[in-house]
């Protein structure tokens, strides 16, 4: 067997230092909630040690996975180094001291605890909360500012290579257009947040038109700010519902849709889903990434168990024992398939040619 080239060792090196770094920020913070804030502790289940075993073969699994496909082409591997590292150096001071207020929350169970100035009327009920304990939920530049960093140290370092799963079935499904000029080709990431799966898609497809759609204008100002800071073509971005999205039907080739199904109640999560169909041209392409689920990963029930107590998600619960394959056939997708990677599952369905569904 050749040895791993320097890249590789560069790569691995540096998600081993991600999730060593992710690790020893949980484990300092629980153990300063324990004693300076102990009423916010949640109550969790032990992890068994055969599922920790299991957890860190499914993290290198994911670590192979995320190099083969950049071995591939399928994304340049200066995409497995990319994040802003001196911003988030800068940043990191805020993720502590911003911790004080997340355990008041918790220990209030306090969950409307939003800026005063938001508009309720712009946005459905669900919505306003402060989804995971943060402050401000997804509504300030604070909470849009810290949020990468904070996915990054929740998910060990490995937050990235399980958003870039999509990218592999993504160019699959794009293929049915290759005829076409990639310019004329529009991919929608909807509830796009800071924008790090659009980036993600943009260096794998640098000429296809890309669309980001959320809710939060913060985020989608944070968005805007780390797209605009790297060369390439630029995305539009667009504040709206991901549950009415105001664009015309059959106007994208693909969609893309990244750990949004887990914070949606039920009817939500549909009506997204039939959003999605709706703006696929016929041929055209949905890839979805979320939690894993009970059915697909029951030897990580506890681990989402836990995910559900630590993390204000209210409706977590419901999400993984909902039955995404079956939602997305029910609508028509065709050729629906799901793979997990580590904590994500992801789906892909396409809209059949004759759109007679
Ligand atoms: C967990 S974050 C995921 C963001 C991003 N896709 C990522 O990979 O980091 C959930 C995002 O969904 C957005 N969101 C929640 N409900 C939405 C809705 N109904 N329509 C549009 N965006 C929504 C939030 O503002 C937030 O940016």
């Amino acid at each position: 067997m050749a040895p791993p080239s320097l890249t590789k060792l560069a790569y691995q090196t540096l998600q081993q230092s991600k999730t060593l770094a992710g690790l020893a920020h949980k484990e300092v913070s629980t153990k300063l909630m324990e004693l300076l804030a102990p009423g916010a502790m949640p109550s969790i289940e032990k992890v068994p040690a055969e599922m920790l075993k299991e957890l860190r073969r499914s993290m290198t699994d994911l670590e192979q996975i995320d190099w083969q496909e950049a071995e591939q082409g399928i994304y340049p591997k200066t995409q497995l180094f990319d994040a802003p590292w001196l911003e988030w150096a800068q940043r990191y001071p805020f993720v502590w001291l911003d911790l004080p207020s997340t355990w008041q929350r918790r220990r209030a169970h306090n969950i409307h605890d939003l800026p005063n100035e938001v508009d309720p009327e712009i946005y459905p009920d669900y919505y306003l909360q402060n989804f995971h304990h943060q402050t401000d939920g997804y509504l300030s530049d604070h909470s849009a500012e810290l949020y990468d960093l904070q996915v990054e140290i929740l998910f060990n370092g490995t937050a990235d290579a399980m958003r870039r799963r999509v990218l592999a079935p993504l160019k699959r499904g794009l293929k049915r257009f290759q005829l076409r000029n990639p310019s004329n080709l529009r991919v929608l990431d909807v509830a796009t947040g800071t924008g790090r799966t659009l980036q993600q898609i943009r260096s794998a497809l640098p000429k296809v038109e890309l669309l980001g759609l959320d809710l939060s204008a913060a985020y989608l100002r944070q968005a805007a700010r780390s797209l605009n800071r790297r060369p390439g073509e630029l995305a539009q971005l667009v504040r709206g519902n991901a549950e009415k999205l105001p664009f015309a039907n059959g106007s994208m080739q693909a969609v893309t849709c990244v750990f949004l199904l887990h914070e949606l109640p039920s009817s939500a999560r549909q009506n997204v889903l039939n959003e999605c169909w709706r703006v696929l041209e016929p041929g055209g392409v949905l890839v979805l990434a979320d939690s894993i689920q009970i059915d697909d990963s029951p030897q990580f029930s506890t681990a989402m168990e836990n995910f559900r107590r630590i993390f204000h998600e209210p409706y977590y619960r419901d999400y993984i024992t909902d039955n995404i394959d079956e939602r997305l056939k029910n609508i028509g997708f065709e050729g629906v398939m799901a793979e997990s990677h580590f904590m994500t599952r992801v789906w892909t369905g396409s809209k059949p040619l004759s759109d007679e569904t």
